[in-house]
């Protein structure tokens, strides 16, 4: 019998995760699938932990294990394994594919891994145990071919080649879905209808002063903070900026947007002097931000100064300067030179957006606010 072993974090299941256990047992004629969602602490390391005032309810492994369970129900031969989540700690593939070949000494086991997980699997640990009890199955995208010397390297040491397995992504990814349930947002096209019911219900990954935010803002404009956050949040891996920071700061960044200055919540705000109109909504929402709670002073200067920038910016700053700037609702000329440098380096992404919006200002006769200037003269010399 074919077997296929389906391992992962899982937090949530996500509708990608299903049809790609889906395309991978129809291209390998596998008669079971057995999916393992792996042992994970709730915050891996310190940067995952919550902001103060924003806690949010994560998922239990119990809670895991049956949102994996409604996400394959319709799937025939199945199992949930809660292999790895007994163990506990860190889960080493070479144990579990152990284990299952234990259990199924005769059969044929496959174990999936994605492209990536291919390219770094000679430093996994005991690699050649993994091969001698599996055959590796590699999730490819379309039109993405293995590396040629990668492959060859592979056959010379572990004397074996993997699977391929074509899959046309649709790029859905569990910290997009997770910035979502994080704002209240619908997530609905992200995730197998029971799977979305049952977070709703346990209101899972939700953070309430997020939404409560978010709720003062304009339909338009919450659904533009929407985008800023799941661009901040995919953003901020790369660059080693707390997710959870970027996630609150960019859910916060336009709080009083659509808020007039006298406002009976933004009483006691002291208007600064000197402030285009269009900028002022930087200052009132950072202290509306400190008013809902939050202490953190990166994130409090991350939303005073997402509009201007300012000279020496911290990395949470500009993660969300930028993002405000380029997340997927944005079209305009140079959106794009932009947005690929904002996935190559912070500074050079902020020199070129600073500079396309001190000439936006000025072709269209507009204020420039002197701390944009000096924030362009900072960076135009990185
Ligand atoms: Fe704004
Ligand atoms: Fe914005």
């Amino acid at each position: 019998m074919k077997i296929l072993l389906f391992g992962g974090s899982f937090s949530p299941v996500h509708s990608e995760h299903v049809r790609i256990a889906k395309e991978a047992q129809k291209a390998l004629q596998a008669e079971k699938l057995i999916v393992i969602p792996a042992a994970v602490s709730p915050f891996k390391t310190k940067a995952d932990l919550p902001v103060e005032n924003c806690s949010q309810v994560l998922p239990s492994d119990a809670d895991r294990l049956a949102m994996l369970r409604l996400a394959f129900a319709d799937f025939s031969h199945t199992e949930i394994s809660d292999y790895e989540i007994c163990c506990g700690g860190t889960s080493y593939s070479y144990t579990t594919c152990a284990h299952f070949r234990s259990l199924y000494p005769k059969d044929e086991l496959y174990f999936l891994i994605g492209s990536d997980s291919f390219y770094s699997f000679p430093q996994w640990k005991y690699p050649e145990r993994i091969v001698n009890d599996v055959r590796l199955a590699v999730i490819r995208r379309s039109e993405e071919n293995l590396d040629e010397r990668s492959l060859q390297a592979f056959a010379e040491r572990f004397h074996t080649l993997p699977t391929c397995i074509d899959f046309s992504t649709t790029g859905i990814s569990s910290t997009q879905v997770r910035t979502l349930l994080s704002l209240g947002a619908d997530a609905s096209g992200l995730l197998p209808k029971a799977v979305q019911d049952y977070i709703l219900q346990r209101g899972l990954y939700r953070i309430d002063l997020l939404v409560q935010a978010l709720a003062l803002e304009k339909e338009n404009r919450r659904a533009h903070s929407v985008r800023v956050a799941v661009t901040a949040t995919e953003h901020a891996k790369r660059f080693r900026i707390s997710p959870q920071k970027a996630l609150v700061a960019a859910g916060l960044h336009d709080c009083a947007k659509n808020l007039a200055l006298d406002d009976k919540k933004l009483f006691g705000f002291i208007p600064p002097e000197g402030v285009p109109e269009s900028v002022m909504h930087q200052y009132s929402g950072a202290y509306l931000a400190e008013k809902f709670g939050i202490r953190d002073t990166d994130i409090l200067n991350a939303v005073r100064y997402h509009t201007s920038g300012r000279p020496d910016m911290s990395d949470l700053e500009k993660l969300i300067y930028l993002a405000d700037m380029t997340e997927a609702g944005r079209h305009y000329p140079g959106v794009d030179e932009i947005r690929a440098a904002f996935d190559r380096d912070l500074n050079e992404a902020m020199r070129i957006a600073l500079q396309r919006t001190l000439a936006f200002l000025r072709e269209t006769g507009s204020s420039i606010y002197p701390l944009s200037l000096q924030a362009y003269e900072y960076y135009k010399n990185d």
